[in-house]
């Protein structure tokens, strides 16, 4: 165990409270606190407080659209190209090329769920799990069974990487362990890794304890994940993998490891892509992705000026239109670039309330106002530092219809928006699209009752057999290939 002395000098002044109770800990608590200390950069994340305490003044002269380019509309391509674009991506998976990484390692405090968002059971009825993360493993399985279909002599496989963090990790691995089974995907292809932490300091800069024996920490960002992936990229690529998609845990409609994107970024050469969605309203609260001197970054909502937020093109769409839902394909090429140690992302601060271990009174508070600071790092923060490794990206902007494919949970249910029930509406309007478009009629269907299709039967609407449903009074769900209204089970044709 390392000696007090070293831990006091790698704290120095500034951090030298830490210790105060260090006298009165035993051996295992001594151990604990020790290797925590010895596992973090006290001068790199003192010097990130600082930094981020200084204002920036920002010049935005050099700010510009992407360009029209490399600015894909899904919604409007030629349905043909489309579909070849489907077609190579399908063969990417056939392949296995294909690794999907789900970021699930937030705290999820908006939402203030006692589980993780991923894991919680959204009661559509689709299976005994029914999550996010059921959803995304439903998703995958379904991929795997089309491009098998597609390609009868290959092995299909897509490698899913789950990112948790200490708060996440064991629930979310416990409730993957499930889902895996249930939706019938092998576990070997299943990799669950967690993201670093870093300490929580008060406003004056000093770190916060949790006990006497632990500091408070929380996780690094979604950013945290280039460092976190960084040792699993060799045995990802000795197994052939050469595509990534990278997706958030609480978007119901995410088409994780989407055919689409992947054949299209393989088509246009890419090495990556951002997921956007049309911001109509200048002063929604989502980022948007854009070139600054050229280089690819994405201007949060706090950040940008009136001027740009409200300026329009000749066709009167917002020049700065494509909000960031934090969804990327990238390379493998790219993801081993830009992880590398060299590539050193910004921290944003998070000011928060976060429970504290009071040195004066020994006692744990939970402060009702913000009373700390976290640091985060942003998964979208690699474009512009991209440069760092010389890297000229090859950068596409992949833009999709907010109504299918983008609904995430990010409150509580009394906020009213990006909660539970709305999630469930968009993802059962979503289906009842897709029925809509595969001719199912649902006759006598007039309390407009949620339809679930589970991703097992249905990845994006396909395969949706024609035909007549029976009136409907309860939930309806489709669930391998049958319909179950009521209790009772009808084919679809
Ligand atoms: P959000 O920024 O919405 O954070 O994360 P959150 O933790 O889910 O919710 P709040 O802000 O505390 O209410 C967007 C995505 O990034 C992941 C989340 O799990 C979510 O999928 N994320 C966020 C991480 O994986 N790690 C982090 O440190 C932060």
């Amino acid at each position: 165990m390392t000696s007090f002395e070293t831990l006091s000098n790698k704290l120095g002044d500034g951090q030298s409270h830490v210790l105060t109770y260090w006298d009165q800990l035993n051996d295992e608590e001594k151990h604990s606190l020790a290797s925590q200390i010895d596992g973090i950069n006290v001068g790199l994340y003192e010097q990130a407080f600082k930094e981020v305490q200084m204002l920036k003044p920002q010049s935005f002269e050099q700010i510009s659209p992407i360009s029209e380019d490399r600015h894909i509309v899904k919604s409007e391509l030629d349905p043909k190209i489309k579909d070849e674009h489907w077609d190579l991506g399908l063969k990417a998976i056939s392949r296995g090329e294909v690794g999907a990484i789900v970021m699930a390692g937030g705290q999820a405090t908006r939402l203030g769920a006692d589980q993780p968002k991923g894991t919680i059971n959204l009661g559509l009825g689709l299976s005994s799990t029914d999550s996010l993360l059921w959803i995304q493993a439903a998703r995958i399985a379904r991929l795997l069974k089309l491009a098998k279909e597609a390609y009868p002599d290959s092995s299909p496989s897509i490698q899913w990487l789950v990112m948790t963090s200490n708060s996440t990790m064991e629930e979310t691995r416990n409730h993957l362990v499930k889902v895996v089974q249930d939706v019938g995907i092998s576990m070997d292809d299943v990799t669950i890794f967690s993201q670093a932490e870093i300490p929580c300091f008060d406003l004056n800069g000093k770190f916060l304890l949790s006990s006497r024996s632990s500091l408070a920490t929380a996780p690094d960002g979604n950013g945290g994940l280039y460092a976190a992936i960084r040792p699993l990229l060799p045995k990802l690529k000795s197994r052939g993998v050469k595509h990534f998609h990278i997706v958030c845990v609480d978007n119901i409609l995410c088409r994780i490891a989407d055919p689409h994107l992947i054949g299209c970024a393989i088509d246009m050469n890419a090495d990556c892509a951002a997921t956007t969605v049309e911001k109509t309203n200048p002063f929604e609260s989502v980022g948007v992705v854009c070139l600054e001197s050229g280089h690819v970054r994405v201007l949060e909502y706090s950040e940008i000026p009136k001027e740009l937020a409200e300026k329009r093109d000749p066709n009167g769409k917002l020049s700065f239109r494509a909000g960031s839902v934090a969804m990327h394909y990238f390379t493998m090429d790219f993801l081993e670039k830009v992880s590398d140690e060299s590539v050193r992302l910004p921290f944003h601060v998070a000011k928060k309330k976060i429970p504290y271990f009071d040195l004066s009174t020994s006692t744990v508070v939970q402060p009702k106002e913000p009373n700390g600071i976290k640091l985060e790092q942003f998964v979208f923060d690699v474009f512009p530092h991209a440069k760092q490794v010389s890297l000229n990206i090859r950068f596409l902007v992949w833009e999709v219809l907010r109504h299918e494919e983008f609904s995430p949970l990010k409150n509580a249910e009394h906020v009213g928006r990006d909660c539970i029930s709305t999630i469930r509406r968009d993802f059962a309007s979503e289906c009842r699209r897709w029925l809509a478009r595969a001719g199912v009629e649902l006759s006598g269907d007039k309390y407009g009752n949620p339809v679930y299709i589970s991703p097992l039967v249905s990845y994006a609407g396909e395969d949706l057999s024609k035909g007549q449903i029976s009136p409907s009074n309860g939930v309806i769900k489709m669930t391998n290939g049958l319909l179950v209204e009521n209790g009772t089970v009808a084919q679809t044709s």
